[in-house]
């Protein structure tokens, strides 16, 4: 399969640092990913009484990291392995992908119920990746727990950090400035993905990003993986780039 973005898809990305592709996963591939968690699930989350799913996990902020499966070839090939998503990946970054291993595992949102609404926890990821995959395998409607991102923000992140991947954003004679910007974004209205089971969100590595709260009575369930190019670790300690779509052949040309 080659170049399934079009222009516009690919300039949606530049500028918003995320683009959602619709019904991209296999069906079956999903539902061996669903009974996977559920089989290992807690006894008292019945997989037919959504009353049990409600406050799961609340000490871990409604969130279970499922990563059991994480090195198993169905899973891999439901995401890291899918031919659309594969070629998305390789018309932003170029051919030279890193073949997965692993995902970082099934991550499940479960419903919050009825406590009070919480600031969202605007953040950017601490470890090296170019592209990332939130893979949904379930219905996720709005409010839903949904991967929430803040368009825009990767241009002002992605010049905090001294180096191009890695994570070590305090450079004290900027710190001021960077708290500044922080707390500009942090003003601005993030936006809470939703959608259906196959849809997927891509994301740039620099993205402020947070879990969405679930309000719904469903549990969110998404499998996650990081597009890398082979040359990230090589790459990952060099200076940041003036220019940050250097690594992105792909949105250079769109
Ligand atoms: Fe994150």
């Amino acid at each position: 399969m080659t170049n399934p973005l079009s222009t516009d898809q690919l300039l949606f990305f530049r500028d918003n640092g995320y683009l959602v592709l619709r019904g991209v996963l296999d069906p079956a591939l999903m539902a061996q990913a669903r009974d996977s968690w559920w089989t290992a699930a807690p006894e008292t989350l019945k997989r037919d009484d959504p009353e049990t799913w409600v406050g799961a996990f609340s000490d871990s902020r409604w969130t279970w990291k499922y990563r059991e499966t994480q090195d198993r070839p169905w899973l891999i090939e439901l995401l890291a392995g899918n031919a659309t998503l594969r070629a998305a990946a390789a018309q932003m970054l170029g051919p030279e992908l890193e073949e997965a291993e692993r995902v970082r595992g099934i991550y499940l949102v479960f419903p919050e119920g009825d406590v009070p609404e919480r600031p969202v926890y605007l953040h950017v990821d601490q470890h090296p990746f170019h592209l990332g995959a939130v893979a949904y395998i379930d219905d996720v409607p709005p409010g839903g727990g949904g991967f929430t991102v803040w368009p825009g923000s990767h241009k002002r992140f992605y010049h905090f950090f001294r180096t191009a991947y890695t994570f070590n954003p305090v450079d004290t004679s900027q710190e001021v400035r960077e708290q500044a910007a922080w707390r500009e974004v942090s003003q601005q209205e993030p936006v809470g993905t939703f959608g259906s089971a196959g849809d997927v969100v891509l994301w740039h590595h620099r993205l402020g990003h947070s879990a969405g709260h679930n309000r719904s009575r469903r549990v969110r369930q998404a499998v996650l993986y990081d597009f890398k190019r082979t040359d990230l670790a090589a790459a990952q300690d060099e200076p940041t780039p003036d220019d940050m779509w250097r690594d992105w052949p792909g949105i250079r040309e769109a």
